[in-house]
């Protein structure tokens, strides 16, 4: 599959998709924050509606695997050559022993407050594939019991000439 390539700014990704997540976290009363750096690039290359895909499921999992009354909070910030999605909860964790695998095709972790939740364990496979599709990459620091913080890493790679083309109507 061949990304479409379409500019779109890091605030529009994580804000169009925050307020996606926004009935899931009312219905759990989890209080969903999204912060976008000022000084965002203007446009990256990728497709919109992938990344969306990707930060969907990764706030998802953090408002499933999060406990009534919580928080969530979905970041982005701005490299010189990237843009670093962060979405970060306060939930039930991930033991180490099962974080290697967490990426894998239908892994579902071990816990029991993990496995009360329905799921397919295709979520986090889907957005490790994404992420490689644009040249970047996801991976997570997690304590069982503390909360997780994913990361998805996606390259700006813009040529100097694509921005003109993607501003003009
Ligand atoms: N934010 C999170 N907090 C705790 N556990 C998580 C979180 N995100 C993912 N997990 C763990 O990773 C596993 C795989 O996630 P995923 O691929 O999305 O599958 P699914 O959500 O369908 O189980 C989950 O079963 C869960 O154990
Ligand atoms: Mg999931």
């Amino acid at each position: 599959m061949t990304i479409k390539r379409r500019g779109d700014s890091g605030g529009a990704i994580a804000g169009g998709h925050g307020a996606g997540g926004q009935p899931q976290a009312g219905a759990k009363k989890i209080q969903l924050g999204v912060e976008a750096g000022a000084d965002l690039p203007p446009f990256i290359d990728g497709d919109r509606a992938l990344l969306q895909q990707a930060l969907y499921n990764l706030v998802e999992n953090a408002i499933k695997y999060t406990p009534e009354g919580r928080w969530v909070k979905l970041c982005v910030r701005a490299y010189p050559e990237a843009l670093l999605f962060e979405v970060r909860d306060n939930g039930i964790g991930i033991p180490a022993a099962d974080q290697p695998r967490l990426f894998e095709k239908f892994y579902r972790g071990s816990q029991r407050e993990a496995r009360q939740q329905r799921g397919s364990g295709l979520g986090l496979s889907i957005v490790r594939s994404i992420a490689e599709r644009h040249g970047g990459k996801v991976w997570l620091e997690s304590q069982a019991g503390k909360g997780s913080t994913f990361y998805l890493l996606v390259p700006v790679k813009q040529a100097a000439g694509e921005k003109k083309e993607l501003t003009s109507p």
